[in-house]
């Protein structure tokens, strides 16, 4: 498989593993969210399931123990928020860290780009500047340059 059938491929199971961890009652749940999470995963860690830590940044989605606190600390089954580690657990597990990504986004969730709607380059602003300072300029940034292209064909794949 070419590298971007494999990233498809990863998009798509992002797609449904998060889906899947949505479908709890009173939750709105938006394939359009779990595609635009995939092109945030894509951008910040290559979308690297099995990424560790790096410098406080850990896992796919390179998520700092603040920002996970800051979406309300969730863990994996069986866990606790006040055991440690739990952290650790949660973002470098995919399901748990795509839960901290999309509650992260619902907490911070604004027009950063003022464009008028709040997007997934909203999105991919808020998880990068974190919620406070979205709308510090990115488009020179590495990160900014491979989510806009992943975004671009998902655009194009879902009309
Ligand atoms: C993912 O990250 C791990 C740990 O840093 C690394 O060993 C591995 O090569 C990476 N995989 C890819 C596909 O980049």
């Amino acid at each position: 498989m070419d590298q971007t059938g494999a990233r498809y491929v990863l998009l798509v199971l992002l797609a449904v593993a998060t889906t899947w961890g949505l479908l709890a009652p009173g939750r709105q749940n938006s394939l359009g969210l779990e595609l635009c999470m995939g092109c945030i995963c894509e951008a910040t860690s290559n979308c690297n399931l099995t990424f560790h830590c790096t410098r406080g940044f850990c896992g796919p989605f390179l998520i700092s123990q603040l920002y996970w606190k800051e979406a309300g600390r969730p863990v994996i089954p069986g866990d606790h928020q006040n055991k440690k580690g739990a952290y650790i657990r949660c973002v470098t597990e995919p399901y748990c860290a795509a839960a901290t990504v999309r509650h992260y986004l619902a907490r911070y969730a604004q027009d950063c780009n003022g464009n008028g709607n709040i997007d997934c380059d909203d999105f991919a602003r808020i998880h990068y500047m974190g919620g406070r300072q979205c709308t510090i300029s990115m488009e020179n940034l590495g990160y900014y340059q491979v989510f806009g292209a992943c975004h671009k064909s998902i655009r194009q794949l879902t009309g």
